[in-house]
């Protein structure tokens, strides 16, 4: 039984040892180095080649190493009969409400105008809005968006989430669908977008979901770069109608150099860290679906391409 790893960053000396030391009959190869393609039975993959996935004729599974499976789903030779499993994983959980709850706040109390204020010195204290009257709104109440809808409540703010299905949280003002979108967006001054990158949200970061915001809201966009439409939101940020924007996922990643949002007074960049699965508390998602698949059980997490997510 041979699992093949492949991530886009130097997380292979983290992943091998505690692949192997929960799943010790698994042997584990890192890319490049395939050995036997037909050994290959489960794969934990970023990014990998088009075509890749199909030449693996015994392939029973294909884990994501992340909780998007847009960079698998973009493969057009992905094997239609193997199960692909997203990351359901504490750590990545607990990691993206850090980073929501982290900009969110930086937003409501204003911190880039102190930040300029600091750069001229200046000592003046802008208006206070107190948290119960700062209306936060998530589009994505999966996972991850309704762990960080449930954190930010218990910090008093006023939070709504959007999905695609009727949702039910504590304390949460919830909509649903398009029918939903425009009274969620109507009263959302601080908008979170974590949703999947699918047909149906591709380009949903657009001028007019920016126009049915109120005047002077604020984007914090942690989903992926096809979410937002870049000139849109510079057009925004440009007639002041969006206050200001931090973004962790980009059209184009790494993010170009010259691009316009680098230099952008009023937008915080940070390079696709909102979130990385943790290998420590990873691991246990991983080799509990591996023991189910083996054992003839179904897997959890499993991705439906019917809905793109
Ligand atoms: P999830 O559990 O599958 O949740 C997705 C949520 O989006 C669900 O609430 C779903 O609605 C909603 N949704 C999907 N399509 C929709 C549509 N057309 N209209 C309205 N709502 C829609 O996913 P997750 O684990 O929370 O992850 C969300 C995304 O975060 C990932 O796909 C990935 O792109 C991104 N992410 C980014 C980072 C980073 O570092 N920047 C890290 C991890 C993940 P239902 O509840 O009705 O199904
Ligand atoms: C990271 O972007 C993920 O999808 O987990």
């Amino acid at each position: 039984m041979a699992l093949l790893f492949k991530s886009d960053a130097d997380r292979a000396e983290l992943w091998v040892p505690a692949i192997r030391a929960r799943l010790p009959e698994m042997e584990v190869r890192v890319w490049p180095d395939l050995g036997d393609p037909d050994e290959i039975e489960y794969t934990l993959i970023w990014k990998p080649p088009a075509g890749l996935l199909a030449g693996f004729k015994n392939l029973k599974a294909i884990f994501s190493l992340g909780a998007g499976i847009d960079h698998l789903a973009s493969d057009p030779k992905l094997p239609p009969q193997v199960p692909v499993v997203r990351m359901v994983e504490r750590g990545l959980t607990s990691g993206m409400t850090e980073y929501v709850v982290m900009q969110t706040l930086f937003h409501h109390r204003r911190m880039l105008d102190y930040r300029d204020q600091q750069a001229c010195e200046t000592w003046k204290i802008l208006p206070f809005v107190p948290a119960w009257k700062r209306r936060v709104g998530i589009m994505g109440l999966g996972v991850l968006g309704s762990d960080a809808a449930e954190k930010l409540a218990t910090l008093r703010l006023d939070v709504a989430g959007w999905s695609r299905s009727p949702k039910a949280l504590d304390g949460i003002d919830c909509y649903h669908g398009s029918e939903g979108l425009e009274d969620f967006l109507a009263r959302t001054e601080i908008l979170v977008c974590l949703v999947p990158l699918t047909d149906e949200t591709r380009g949903i970061l657009n001028a007019d979901t920016f126009a049915k915001l109120p005047a002077g809201a604020c984007i914090i966009n942690a989903g992926r770069g096809g979410h937002l439409v870049e000139e849109d939101l510079l057009a925004a940020l440009e007639s002041g109608h969006i206050d200001s924007a931090s973004l962790d996922v980009f059209h184009d990643e790494p993010l170009p150099a010259g691009h316009p949002f680098w230099q952008h007074p009023r937008v915080v960049v940070t390079p696709h860290v909102a979130s990385i699965t943790v290998p420590e508390t990873a691991i246990e998602s991983l080799a509990a679906n591996v023991e189910r698949m083996e054992a003839g059980l179904p897997l959890e997490n499993v991705v439906d391409f019917k809905r793109g997510y």
